[in-house]
């Protein structure tokens, strides 16, 4: 059945607004789903009149999407948001998801290729990215068929790299954005991709007539591989004038992709009004029984996931009690690590080593009324609210991040003021750096020394540093930050 071309604007993401769990009485239950990027596109609303197209992730969005047929998810479980759910078969989607975005891009762009975990690009990985190509393609027909002319069209993330130049070639008219919300990786780093998918992933983001970054630091990088890979020109500020500042536009075989940056910040009014909700409270108490009276708490929320450099937080956390003996019994460190990707290997270990050390940490120091380290598995949103309401200290300390939400949502939500220990890695950074306690997120002596200065910081300084975290933090809240591209297309 062909799908009238209806939507004026398009989103397309893997990761939808929802996710499916399927009941074994055929019952479909809608959950939201997680990462910085259905945060920053939830909040489009359904006003805009925007069709956001995804792929179905596991068996229940693959149900919901077969029930759904050529339409759009019911609404009611979108929150009135048009969705198209696209059923791509699962092997085609594993290999995708998991083999070409998540195991070599994702790798890529956060610099997570160390010893042990090496690239290997075989004869598997060449039939994954020959079904990567197949996945994207799916996108560009189901956005080729449901455009109206001239409509507005942004592709999100690593997954997607191809769909604005394959879209292109399907409807010349679109006016096609990208959007990263990864970093991108320098290019010697980038390199080491396949030369035909490094070029691949480049060609099909410059098919688009922007492409656009969380920071300036991404997006330079992006037409520094541009340049290294493909040959392509990069457009600099001030060029014809002597000029030679930060790089606008790469051009390529006749084409001009102008570059932009966008920093996604947190949502204040929705999380002041979420975090205030009885489900918040109750889970604030039940946190602070844990906790126990008069302790200080460090707190962590990520997504179980390499990048985020649990296992080095727990570490420090470590050596702060070892070198620090005044610590003990006076604070705990309230870790929250949501299980993500598990069907890639690499992740089950990595979330095996973030429950082992913690084990072992509280071996080591654990007394009968004290258990130093609270680590929590279990996804829970309101929960993580409730946590950024108490903590005396955030740790925010990745490898690399695109930008990091949990930094900026917490100043947000925070009741007494709460000390943000921050990796320089992360893209928040660049809008948080100067009333963070900056650490590298290699250097587990520095974040050690970090924790200890933000635990001692007195009561004003944290609070006026909060007040200040919290205004950088939500310059850009998602609504402006979507309007923001549209307008710029
Ligand atoms: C990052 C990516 C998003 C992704 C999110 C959650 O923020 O940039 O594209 O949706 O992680 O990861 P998942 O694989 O669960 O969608």
């Amino acid at each position: 059945m062909a799908v009238p071309r209806t939507a004026p604007i398009l989103v397309a993401s893997n990761r939808g607004p929802v996710s499916y769990t399927l009941g074994e009485d055929g019952s479909l239950t809608a959950r939201r789903g997680g990462g910085g990027l259905v945060s920053g596109l939830s909040a489009i609303g359904p006003d805009a009149g925007a069709v956001w197209v995804c792929a179905a992730l596991g068996e229940g969005d693959r149900e919901a999407a077969r029930r759904a047929g050529a339409s759009h998810l019911n609404p009611g479980d979108t929150g009135g948001q048009q969705v198209r759910m696209l059923d791509i078969a699962p092997d085609v989607f594993a290999a995708a998801y998991n083999g070409v975005a998540n195991s070599v891009l994702w790798f890529v762009h956060h610099l997570l290729y160390q010893t042990p975990v090496e690239p290997v690009f075989d004869a598997e990985f060449a039939e994954q990215w020959a079904a990567y190509e197949s996945y994207n393609a799916a996108f560009a027909d189901a956005l080729a068929q449901e455009a109206v002319d001239d409509a507005v069209v942004l592709v999100q993330d690593y997954h997607l790299a191809l769909v604005p130049a394959m879209l292109r070639e399907r409807r010349p008219d679109l006016r096609i954005g990208h959007f990263s919300h990864t970093p991108w990786a320098p290019p010697d780093y980038y390199r080491l991709l396949p030369d035909d998918v490094a070029a691949a992933v480049l060609r099909g983001i410059l098919g688009g007539d922007r492409a656009a970054f969380l920071t300036e630091r991404w997006a330079t990088a992006f037409a520094d591989c541009c340049a290294a890979v493909l040959g392509a020109e990069i457009v600099r500020a001030g060029d014809g004038e002597g000029g030679g500042g930060v790089a606008t536009a790469v051009r390529f075989e006749g084409r001009e992709t102008r570059l932009g940056v966008h920093g996604l910040g947190a949502d204040a009014d929705f999380l002041r009004e979420r975090s205030r909700r009885p489900d918040v409270d109750e889970r604030l108490s039940a946190l602070r029984a844990q906790i126990g009276p008069g302790r200080k708490s460090i707190v962590r929320v990520d997504r179980t996931e390499l990048s985020k450099n649990i296992v080095r937080g727990l570490l420090a956390y470590r050596r702060l009690l070892e070198t620090r003996p005044e610590w003990r019994e006076r604070v705990v460190h309230v870790a929250f690590a949501y299980p993500s990707r598990q069907d890639l290997a690499v992740y089950r270990d990595y979330t095996e080593r973030v429950r082992r050390i913690a084990d072992e940490i509280n071996d080591e120091y654990g007394t009968d009324g004290w258990t130093p380290v609270a680590l929590h598995v279990k996804d829970d949103f309101a929960r993580s609210l409730a946590a950024y309401r108490l903590a005396d200290v955030a740790l925010v300390n990745p490898i690399r991040d695109g930008m990091n939400l949990v930094a900026k949502e917490v100043p947000v939500v925070s009741e007494r003021g709460c000390a943000l220990v921050l990796s320089r890695e992360a893209g928040a950074y660049a809008e948080l750096g100067e009333d963070a306690l900056v650490v590298n997120p290699y250097d587990v002596e520095g974040t050690a020394r970090a924790l200890h200065e933000a635990l001692r910081m007195s009561d004003g300084e944290r609070a006026d540093r909060t007040k200040r975290l919290a205004a950088a933090a939500t310059a850009l809240p998602p609504q402006a930050w979507f309007l923001a591209q549209l307008r710029a297309l």
